[in-house]
């Protein structure tokens, strides 16, 4: 998840996400979406946050479902588990991450610091004019998917991923709230899943 505006750091009011974050709400619900399904945390998902606002940033959040605690689904208790994950950051955060709570890890750099911790997956951006998500043979193992938050895609980050062979799907006709973007891509993968099984 690539936040233009999101905050870097723990100094955002829990009462006033939209008006205090730079809009880290978006990335909440993107969590949410990415990492649980009715009663349950997904096994093999990871996501990354790339905050891009305020002083601190740009910094990467990255969240892994094999070891984190304590995701709920309410955008409260995840703003605040992120806010205390990002208020603990040391003061010599490298581009290396490192682990601050359960499966919460943190790192200094912005989008090149995903694609070193990435390794070898496949790339694929999500964007609302590109081939049918259900046209295309999805990557379900070593995959990672690139969304934009309510600012959509940069177009350096576009530039920079098409440089490394990313490929671009849309879910569908509309321009769709990136949580809503990941609960469709989570459903054709677990169909996928299951076809396949
Ligand atoms: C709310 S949309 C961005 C809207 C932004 N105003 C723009 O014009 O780019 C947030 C992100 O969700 C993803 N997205 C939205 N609709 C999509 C669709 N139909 N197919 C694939 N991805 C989509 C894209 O990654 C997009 O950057």
């Amino acid at each position: 998840m690539l936040g233009q505006t999101a905050t870097a750091s723990g100094d955002f009011l829990l009462d006033d996400l939209p008006g205090s974050s730079g809009r880290i709400d978006v990335l909440l619900r993107c969590i949410r979406a990415a990492l649980l399904f009715s009663h349950g945390l997904r096994s093999d998902v990871r996501v990354y946050l790339v905050l891009r606002g305020g002083p601190a940033a740009p910094r990467v959040l990255r969240i892994d479902s094999k070891s984190a605690r304590f995701i709920r689904p309410d955008e409260r208790c995840l703003a605040l588990l992120v806010k205390k994950t990002l208020a603990a950051s040391p003061d010599d955060l490298g581009s290396q991450f490192v682990e601050l709570r359960p499966g919460l890890a943190l790192a200094s750099g912005d989008l090149d610091c995903v694609l070193a911790d990435l390794g070898e997956a496949a790339l694929t951006m999500l964007e609302e004019q590109a081939l049918d998500i259900r046209g295309v043979g999805l990557e379900r193992d070593d995959a990672a998917y690139f969304l934009g938050d309510h600012l959509g895609f940069q177009p350096a980050d576009r530039e920079r991923l098409n440089a490394l062979g990313a490929t671009a799907v849309s879910v569908g006709p509309l321009s769709l709230h990136s949580d809503d973007v990941i609960a469709i891509l989570s459903n054709e993968l677990d169909r996928l899943e299951a076809r396949t099984r």
